[in-house]
């Protein structure tokens, strides 16, 4: 089994994803807010590649849906959530269906038409889709959706966390050099990924317009076990 890792969506061309497993990671904040919402009982999480297919995408579901995500970490005016995980509450969004615009990590999402399955990855879930990936045959991308375009810390640490617990229990992985390389900076912070998040960029960011929460809420590894998937455009519980 091939691993290979994307570190901005841009570099994961389609003819690359071919045939292959898919995994996007947005630690800060998209694939831990789409993981908190569906465990907390949403019904589905539909990526949107811009806020104004956001707001189409609310038309097409008869104003039915949320609209959420965020423009410089602040929730877009006229969405009704941010991209905090701690606003998906059971309250919130049991029994509903989520439209998704968030910077980096919608993006990253819609980028992986030509790859299947495509899960969905954080701390927050990441040995559950390390058992999935290495319990499966197929060559893996792992694509890392960074921050307008470039490399992300927090994202890359979180890539070579999964690659090592794959292969704890899955042995002769090829491995590309950008999947080496994501090892490499997993176990330079594997002690204390709290604090990881807290010096990354985004992280300082967030930290610095008041989503400083936001970073202990995204660190709380292994808090839960579902494998979002998506699945005709729409990400659900597998
Ligand atoms: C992203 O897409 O990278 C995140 O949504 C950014 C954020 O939530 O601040």
């Amino acid at each position: 089994m091939k691993i290979d890792v994307f570190f901005t969506p841009a570099t994961a061309e389609p003819k690359l994803l071919k045939n292959r497993t898919a995994v996007v990671i947005d630690v800060l904040r998209a694939s831990s807010s789409i993981i908190t919402a569906l465990v907390n009982g949403a019904e589905e999480v539909i990526p949107a590649p811009s806020v104004p297919d956001a707001f189409k995408k609310l038309r097409a579901k008869k104003n039915k849906a949320l609209l959420c995500g965020e423009r410089g970490g602040h929730r877009v005016k006229g969405f009704h959530l941010g991209n905090s995980p701690l606003e998906f509450t059971p309250d919130t969004v049991a029994g509903r269906t989520l439209v998704m615009a968030a910077t980096n990590g919608s993006v990253a999402v819609c980028r992986t038409k030509s790859a299947k399955p495509v899960y969905i990855a954080s701390l927050l879930n990441i040995e559950s889709v390390a058992e999935k990936l290495a319990a499966q045959k197929r060559d893996i991308a792992v694509i890392c959706s960074g921050k307008e375009g470039r490399f992300s810390l927090e994202d890359s640490v979180c890539a070579g966390m999964l690659i090592f617990l794959i292969e704890k229990r899955k042995h002769r992985l090829e491995l590309s050099d950008t999947a080496m390389a994501a090892c490499s900076l997993y176990k330079d912070w594997l002690l204390d990924l709290e604090q990881m998040l807290t010096v990354a960029e985004h992280g300082r960011y967030l930290a610095r317009v008041g989503h400083k929460k936001d970073l202990a809420a995204c660190a709380h590894v292994n808090q839960y076990t579902i494998v979002p998937v998506l699945r005709k455009g729409s990400i659900v519980k597998e």
